[in-house]
């Protein structure tokens, strides 16, 4: 049964009646759409929906995939209103936790959570994503984190973060460090890339179409990178590239940061 909301603390019936609904149509495998979703999210941040969060058909699928590869605890890097971490756990057995840098989206991700009475299952942490325990997690998910980075200013979520490109590359080249430091066998789920290269020992496993974008599902399968890396362009497959090109001086590649931070 769905719980009152931990955000603003009491649920009216109708959004009870709404929560019951939405968790019974996705642990049934019935389609739920993401405007019935975002119903539970307040007005500014369900406006926000379209560009920022996850869609419901692309997290329960990223969810299914990571379910499949044997993944246990997964860590969304950048949870936003929570909604991958929440409809991964109510379609499947995984947990999650997710890091968020938005106090005010974090209280709207746990009241989430709390209306659909995950529990445990499913935890939030306000912070910037260097805080987070990443090798407590055996599977990552990025949903393009770093892009509001580099978009028009009438397009961030709002102004209360440093957006920058000095941050974008801090933040891009600490994913990059951790993803070679990574344990063998951790999964990665990318929607859209996470806005840098992935390393070459990680082998993409499964690839799709998904949402706006490409929903592409990574798994270390070596301990050490061989000098090439993948690049997540347009196309569905990832573009494979040596390393030693992609880092000279004037080899930027469009949407992709690939150079370590100045
Ligand atoms: C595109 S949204 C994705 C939200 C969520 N993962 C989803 O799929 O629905 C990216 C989120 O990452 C957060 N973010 C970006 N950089 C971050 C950082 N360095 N540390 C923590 N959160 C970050 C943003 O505040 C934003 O909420």
């Amino acid at each position: 049964m769905p719980h009152a909301c931990a955000a603003k603390n009491v649920l009216t019936a109708l959004e009870v009646d709404r929560a019951v609904a939405i968790a019974d149509a996705l642990r049934g495998g019935r389609e739920v759409t993401d405007a019935e979703l975002d119903l539970l999210l307040p007005p500014p941040w369900r406006r926000a929906s379209a560009q920022f969060w996850t869609p419901v058909a692309v997290a329960r699928k990223a969810a299914a995939w990571l379910a499949r590869a044997g993944s246990r605890r997964v860590l969304d890097v950048g949870s936003g209103v929570g909604k991958l971490c929440v409809v991964g756990a109510l379609t499947t057995e995984l947990s999650f936790h997710g890091i968020e840098q938005r106090p005010p989206l974090v209280d709207v991700a746990r009241g989430l959570a709390a209306m659909f009475a995950l529990g445990d299952r499913v935890s939030f942490q306000s912070g910037k994503l260097q805080q987070a325990s990443f090798f407590a997690h055996d599977a990552l998910y990025f949903f393009n984190p770093f892009g509001e980075n580099v978009v028009q200013r009438e397009d961030w979520l709002d102004v209360s973060v440093e957006l920058s490109q000095e941050r974008l590359e801090k933040d891009v080249w600490f994913i990059e460090r951790t993803l070679r430091e990574a344990p063998m066998r951790t999964r990665v789920v990318t929607y859209h890339g996470y806005g840098g290269p992935l390393p070459d020992s990680y082998h993409p496993t499964v690839c799709a179409p998904a949402g706006t974008g490409v929903l592409r599902l990574w798994t270390k399968i070596h301990a050490e990178t061989r000098g090439r890396c993948w690049l997540e362009l347009d196309d569905v497959l990832p573009l494979s590239v040596a390393e030693s090109a992609l880092r000279q001086p004037g080899n930027e590649v469009e949407g992709v940061k690939t150079s370590p931070p100045r």
